[in-house]
């Protein structure tokens, strides 16, 4: 489980956040949605250690990591994408997912040099589940250049490339920015899938409907405070989001 408890964070004079918990568990996808300036990002990096929050605790399976930076998290598991696509827009597709796997290979550098052949056997492991993810996320040709791909694909690029850190829990800043339905299905169908397989995701979306369609459970904020949270049963029918947000009598 990764939680976030009562998390308050001000800059300057504003309250970004203003007491606010949210959690996530293995195998469930959450959501985090309201409008510009709600604190999205700002919970967002206190889960990922960008930001150091004033009060409140960050926590994954009991042990406090609210004051652990970025990488420390990543090897415990806990993989975040970008808002702008990081890949080197030179190289091949195959090649940047491949770059996700040093996340958990770093550790083993001396036994790298220590035993080669082991190392080749593990390339060649990596090269399939590289080319493996390239076809759970419909990307093409694994020898295309990054540069090549279309934005949308660049993104599901950057989630693929991700998972192949190992991640336990998988943090999403706006992964569906600029995508067409088609691709905000293909990326729907993919985080399921992974899902399925136990990873936790949580994800920031402007899109109340494909967070409401994607998601196990939804924190809707607003002026850094918690409006509602739930399950998107519960989200669909609370009263002051039907009202300033989703509008009379939308299902
Ligand atoms: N580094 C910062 N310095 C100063 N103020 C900040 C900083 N980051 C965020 N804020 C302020 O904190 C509040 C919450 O911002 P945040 O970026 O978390 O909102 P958001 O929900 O992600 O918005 P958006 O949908 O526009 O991305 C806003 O008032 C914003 O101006
Ligand atoms: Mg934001």
């Amino acid at each position: 489980m990764l939680s976030a408890r009562g998390i308050a964070v001000a800059f300057g004079g504003v309250k970004a956040l203003d007491v606010v918990d949210v959690e996530v568990g293995p195998g469930s996808i959450v959501g985090m949605v309201g409008p510009n300036g709600a604190g999205k990002s700002t919970l967002f990096n206190c889960l990922t250690g960008v930001v150091s929050p004033d009060a409140g605790t960050v926590e994954l399976d009991g042990k406090d990591i609210t004051r652990w930076p970025t990488e420390r998290r990543a090897r415990v598991g806990i993989g975040r994408t970008f808002q702008t696509a990081r890949a080197d827009p030179n190289s091949t597709v195959c090649d940047a997912i491949m770059t996700g796997f040093t996340v958990s290979t770093r550790q083993c550098m001396l036994g790298a040099f220590l035993s080669s052949p082991g190392v080749r056997a593990e390339e060649k492991q990596f090269k399939a589940r590289a080319l493996a993810l390239v076809d759970t996320f419909d990307l093409g040709n694994p020898d295309a250049l990054v540069g090549e791909l279309p934005a949308p694909h660049r993104r599901l690029l950057e989630v693929a490339r991700t998972l192949a850190g190992d991640a336990k829990y998988l943090l999403l800043d706006e992964p569906a920015a600029g995508m067409d339905s088609l691709d905000r299905q293909i990326l729907s169908k993919v985080l399921r899938q992974v899902a399925d397989r136990g990873i936790g995701i949580v994800l920031v979306e402007h899109n109340f409907g494909f967070v409401l369609s994607l998601c196990d459970e939804v924190t809707v904020l607003a002026s850094g405070k918690v409006v509602a949270q739930g399950t998107p049963e519960h989200i669909r029918e609370h009263p002051e989001i039907v009202r300033v947000y989703l509008g009379q009598g939308t299902p």
